[in-house]
């Protein structure tokens, strides 16, 4: 099929097409997973934990995600290819400019994904701007794990899900292309991907979003330490990665996956 491009996003959503996005990290399985016409390729800072063996995302630095990105961007054809803006690199515009312009320009990513809402807002300003599309983060966001003193779920009563729900509208409104929504209670992503007209990607947000992601290896049984409850192994009975791929790409456009046991 033809190249996946940032204007298709919005279309899908309007004529209700799920959005299938898979994390990677390196030419071989992008490659598989490109095969699979998955239509997002997110290079995550979660390389940190699942690459680098890190026990969080911040450890992650810029020239890491250049680098996976570069190697991603090689394997790929038709999927779009967003890459994680990391822990500090987009502490203020000019900084997330210059670092935008590096995963642009010199890894091949066609969107940089970066987490939060408030100050944030004004650096997805600068970044659309100045062309660059963005990708938001809300719910729990990884970088944000010291302050929320673990990684647990958010925007669970009625005060959090409200604050949720004006940071959704907020990035929308700063020029955001789309949103993922990580950790969330079903019901609230659900309301939120009503309430918004970008598409809204889930994980552990309910079967509602308009898009779902999972970390690759996760859906290849490979979690390191306690599986989250929204992760599946779809290699588990199946004879091949390339197999395994090609179920999650069905179960999300056919709604089958995330159930309400994948979900909070
Ligand atoms: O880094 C990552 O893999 C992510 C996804 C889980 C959304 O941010
Ligand atoms: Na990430």
């Amino acid at each position: 099929g033809a190249p996946v491009t940032v204007p298709d996003l919005r279309e899908r959503k309007r004529r209700g097409e799920k959005i299938v996005t898979i994390t990677c990290y390196d030419a071989s399985f992008a490659q598989r997973v490109d095969e699979a016409g998955v239509d997002v390729v997110l290079v995550g800072d979660s390389l940190g934990m699942v690459v680098q063996g890190h026990s969080s995302t911040l450890p992650v630095g810029v020239d890491d995600m250049v680098y996976h990105t570069r190697l991603v961007a090689r394997g790929l054809r038709r999927a779009l290819l967003v890459a994680d803006l990391p822990f500090m690199s987009y502490r203020n515009a000019d900084v997330a400019l210059t670092n935008s312009a590096r995963l642009l320009g010199e890894a091949g990513a066609a969107m940089v994904k970066l987490e939060g809402a408030g100050w944030v807002c004004e650096v997805i300003d600068a970044l659309k701007r100045h062309e660059v599309p963005v990708c938001a983060h809300l719910g729990l966001t990884p970088q944000s794990v010291h302050a929320f003193g673990g990684y647990r779920v958010q925007g669970r009563g009625d005060a959090a899900a409200a604050r949720l729900k004006a940071d959704a509208k907020a990035v929308q409104d700063a020029g955001a292309d789309l949103l993922v929504l990580e950790c969330v209670p079903a019901t609230l992503a659900a309301e939120i991907t009503r309430e918004l007209s970008i598409p809204t990607i889930g994980i552990g947000a309910g079967v509602d979003c308009d898009g779902q992601v999972l970390v690759l290896y996760d859906l290849l049984g490979i979690t390191v330490g306690k599986r989250p409850r929204f992760v599946k192994d779809f290699l588990h009975g199946r004879g091949s990665v390339a197999a395994a791929i090609a179920a999650y790409a069905e179960d999300v456009r056919s709604g089958a996956f995330p159930t309400s046991e994948h979900s909070y």
